[in-house]
């Protein structure tokens, strides 16, 4: 496969960054195609940690092309700052169709989720649902008009007005124009020369025939359209939304790499049938770290759940899995997998559509041994331990999909393909 997308199976922070970057090593191009600076990626190459919010994974590197495409939502002064910490040569582009994320955006963020007291998503707070609002509703700013002077100051203009109106309705403080204007216009000096029509572009790296790869912010579980409504992000990091939000047809992707933990973890409110409480919950925290990259909070944790991974499978498609965090579970005795819900008596496997009947919904698990084996310097699937072998053999059968890699450490090193898939 030369054109692949790297899906987010879950609730987000699969790993997915890590993956990319392992994969972005055999790519010419990495895309970015949705979402903005509320995703975290933490990329760890030689033991130096880089957070990555908003550039594409491949920022890291000198030859890769990187892309951010038109689905994409852009904060211009997160993307100056994240800009500035990159020390090495890079190459990258910035589509002209993407939206931008102006101050107004997490004003209103904050002052929704207020609003809704205990019934709050838990946003990121980066304005990042106001963004997409505005994109639907027609009145968004694209970078094309952003980093045209005059046209990006009559619609700011008339912007602020009708966002203050709405600020004050919510009794939140109003934005103010000027400021915004004077201090946005530098920013729109500094991504103008990266902005061009991306489609084209990549296009014209596929007629070149260049190994691209797609990568998704997010999990597919915070889709708007597949994941746990309300509770979910405002784009889809679904494989399927890689032609419309960076502009290729949709046979020119030819597979997804769904990337999971070795179990489950979710940030913000909502639903979370295999959620664990407790000690073990807080053993596993720490041991994986499991603290948000964007904005720092806990991370709730669960067993893995298959039917949450079947379901990222039907409405995503994914040609193989990656496992990641495997370390993480050594020196549990027993672990536990979800193989299916009991919704009012009666198994099902699916997530209802209901939030309410999603919540009912309990948990069927399978137990298996676990492993005591230190396992973070394994460099192949046959250096496993027994029991670590039998536990991803049984999420594969479950699944239905093959794993194609498995990481076992933070490091770029602790990455290993069972597959050679992208070649
Ligand atoms: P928003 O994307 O900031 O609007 O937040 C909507 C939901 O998506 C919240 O539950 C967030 O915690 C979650 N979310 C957004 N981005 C990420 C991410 O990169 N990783 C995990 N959760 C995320």
């Amino acid at each position: 496969m030369k054109r692949m997308v790297v899906v987010g199976t879950q609730w987000g922070d699969e790993g997915k960054g890590k993956i990319t970057d392992y994969l972005a090593q055999k790519a010419d191009v990495v895309v970015r195609y949705q979402g903005g600076n509320n995703a975290g990626h933490t990329v760890v190459i030689k033991g130096e940690k880089h957070s990555l919010h908003l550039l594409p994974s491949g920022i890291l590197s000198e030859t890769i092309e990187n892309v951010m495409a038109n689905g994409m939502v852009i904060n211009p002064k997160a993307f100056v700052d994240e800009i500035k910490t990159i020390k090495t040569p890079f190459k990258l582009s910035i589509s002209d169709r993407a939206h931008i994320v102006l101050p107004y955006h997490p004003e209103l963020d904050k002052a929704y989720e207020k609003h809704k007291g205990d019934e709050k998503i838990g946003t990121t707070h980066k304005g990042i649902g106001p963004a997409y609002t505005d994109k639907a509703a027609r009145i968004g700013i694209r970078v094309s008009t952003f980093i045209h002077k005059e046209r990006f100051y009559k619609e700011l203009k008339e912007l602020v007005e009708q966002k203050n109106f709405e600020l004050s309705h919510y009794d939140h403080p109003n934005v103010d124009f000027e400021s915004i204007y004077q201090e946005y216009r530098s920013y729109a000096d500094v991504m103008a020369p990266y902005v061009k029509d991306t489609s084209v572009y990549l296009n014209q790296l596929i007629e070149q025939d260049k190994r691209i790869l797609f990568e998704g912010a997010q999990g597919v579980l915070l889709c708007l359209d597949h994941g746990t409504y309300p509770y979910v992000t405002s784009s889809s990091p679904t494989a399927s939304s890689v032609p419309l939000n960076s502009g290729i047809a949709p046979w020119l992707v030819e597979g997804a790499i769904g990337v999971t933990k070795a179990y489950t973890t979710r940030v913000g409110s909502g639903p979370m049938p295999s959620e664990i409480l407790g000690d073990l919950a807080h053993y596993i925290r720490e041991v994986g770290r499991e603290y948000g990259t964007t904005t720092g909070r806990p991370r709730r944790i669960g067993w893995l759940d298959t039917v949450i991974l079947r379901h990222t499978k039907r409405v995503s498609g994914l040609s193989y899995l990656a496992v990641t965090l495997l370390d993480v579970l050594t020196g549990i005795d027993e672990l536990k997998i979800v193989t299916h819900y009991e919704l009012n008596g009666k198994e099902i496997d699916r997530i209802p559509a209901d939030i309410e009947d999603f919540m009912q919904a309990k948990p069927v698990y399978i137990t298996l041994p676990g492993w005591k084996e230190d396992i973070t310097k394994v460099t192949s699937w046959e250096e496993l331990p027994i029991h670590a072998k039998e536990y991803l053999k049984k999420i594969e059968s479950l699944v239905g999909v093959p794993i194609g890699m498995f990481s076992v450490g933070p490091d770029r090193d602790q990455t290993i393909m069972v597959t050679n898939f992208f070649e």
